[in-house]
């Protein structure tokens, strides 16, 4: 039996079914990074010229993103995969809270439109199924940069007081790592009056790539990727054309699609510094990896249990605990999971105990002991990772697996089951009634 593919968006109430037990072969191609995207996106707001980006990601989140800076006066053309944005006429500094609350990240405009504007009115973006997601450290750093910010019934309002609305540079320390404090003050501060450091700053490749636009754009960065970033005030930033790296976070969803079902296949493109944690897991599982200077090749026969604890970049990333729990729960052994980034995101435990899994918690910690076979069973996605975790499952389980979540699903991977039945896996994406 073939899969056709049908289109997302024609499908209500959609749910992914995937008959598990196949083993996939051939390669995974990677989509450009989407946490990379929306950043990069909203740079847009620093310059009347126009910004070029390409290998961006067909997603429902850079969709939102698109229509966030178009709330706010910009011009957003996607042409194959490449935006064009043109931020010459911004009408507003208001960004509207149904956009903003749908789309978290699209909170980081604050720090480009106060740069650019002298203003800014950004709703709380709010929390989430896995965390609070609070941004104090993003108000902090303004404030520190001498905007006036007040934050009531749920607006975080910016200004920078008297004449000339140019925030100043100032020194920076982030209490925590923050990626989207990290990049929100980086564009805040790229047209700043002077130089700004910011201290124990996030070391994301994500955030390396923003340095690298905002350099071709004219901006002076210096030590992305590093815990103190430098950023020296310009007057003026001008367009680019600029290429988003490759997507880790899927780049290491399909490495680990391929070891949960005991396959050997290439994933391309991949930056291997960018996934330095997640390897060196993989080939503690037994799994044999070799980068080939554009992909890796992955071997998976045996998987045996190991230890992960989440930390901040180059630590092993968030993101990929609820994918990599998934194969920890066939491994040989029981593996222990440390969750130590979000305070709740150890939802996808209950839909993989579903579908058979032994998994012990206790406080923010899982104890899998790895079982022979998971089953196929009817399991909710409950965040954008956990979503993949369970097509995952699914992918290694006897018999058949539905999947609903997909609203989580399609913000963070494109064309997620077309990639994947092109390697030999049996997905249809179906109306759940
Ligand atoms: C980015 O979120 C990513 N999103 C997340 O990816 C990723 O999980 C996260 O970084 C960590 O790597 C985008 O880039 C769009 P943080 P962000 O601020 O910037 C705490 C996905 O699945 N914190 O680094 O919101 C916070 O509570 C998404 O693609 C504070 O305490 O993450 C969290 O525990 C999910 N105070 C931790 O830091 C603050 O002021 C990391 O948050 C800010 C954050």
């Amino acid at each position: 039996m073939t899969y056709t593919a049908v289109p997302a968006m024609a499908i209500r109430n959609p749910q992914l079914e995937i008959a598990g037990g196949r083993v996939l072969s051939g390669e995974l191609s990677v989509s450009g990074a989407k946490n990379s995207a929306l950043v990069l996106m909203a740079a847009c707001l620093l310059t009347r010229d126009q910004l070029r980006l390409r290998n961006v990601p067909p997603l429902t989140d850079i969709t939102a993103m698109g229509e966030m800076l178009s709330s706010l006066g910009c011009q957003v053309v996607r042409k194959g995969d490449c935006l064009e944005l043109t931020g010459d006429r911004i009408s507003t500094a208001a960004a509207p809270y149904e956009l903003v609350n749908s789309l978290r990240a699209s909170f980081f405009c604050i720090g480009p439109l106060l740069a650019r504007m002298g203003m800014a009115r950004v709703p709380l973006p709010g929390g989430c199924q896995i965390g609070t997601r609070p941004v104090v450290e993003h108000v902090k750093g303004l404030k520190a940069m001498g905007a006036q910010v007040t934050i009531e019934h749920g607006i975080v309002s910016a200004v920078m007081p008297g004449r000339g609305h140019r925030l100043k540079g100032g020194r920076i320390h982030l209490d925590c790592p923050s990626v989207g404090a990290t990049e929100t003050l980086m564009m805040a501060a790229v047209l700043a009056d002077g130089e700004t450091v910011i201290d124990n700053a996030a070391q994301e490749p994500e955030v390396i790539d923003l340095a690298g636009l905002l350099i071709a754009m004219g901006g002076r960065v210096r030590g992305a990727g590093t815990p103190t970033i430098t950023i020296a005030g310009v007057d003026r930033l001008h367009g680019a054309d600029y290429a988003v790296i490759p997507d880790r976070i899927e780049a290491g969803t399909f490495l680990l699609a391929a070891a949960i079902t005991r396959s050997a296949m290439r994933i391309s493109p991949v930056i291997p510094e960018h996934l330095g944690a997640v390897i060196t897991k993989l080939e503690e599982a037994g799994c044999v990896i070799r980068p080939d200077g554009i992909g890796v090749e992955i071997v998976a026969r045996q998987i045996n249990a190991v230890d992960l604890r989440t930390q901040p970049f180059p630590g092993f990333p968030t993101d990929l605990q609820a994918p990599f729990m998934s194969l920890l729960a066939t491994a040989k052994g029981t593996s222990v999971i440390t969750e130590n980034i979000f305070e709740n995101r150890l939802q996808h435990v209950a839909e993989l105990q579903r579908m058979g899994a032994a998994i012990r918690m206790q406080g923010n910690t899982a104890f899998v002991e790895g079982v022979p076979r998971l089953s196929g069973a009817p399991v909710q996605g409950t965040d954008l990772r956990a979503s993949a975790a369970m097509v995952l499952a699914g992918l290694a389980a006897e018999g058949l697996t539905t999947v609903r979540g997909l609203e989580y699903l399609d913000r963070g991977y494109a064309h997620l089951e077309d990639k994947l039945n092109a390697a030999g896996a049996q997905i249809k994406r179906v109306s759940s009634y």
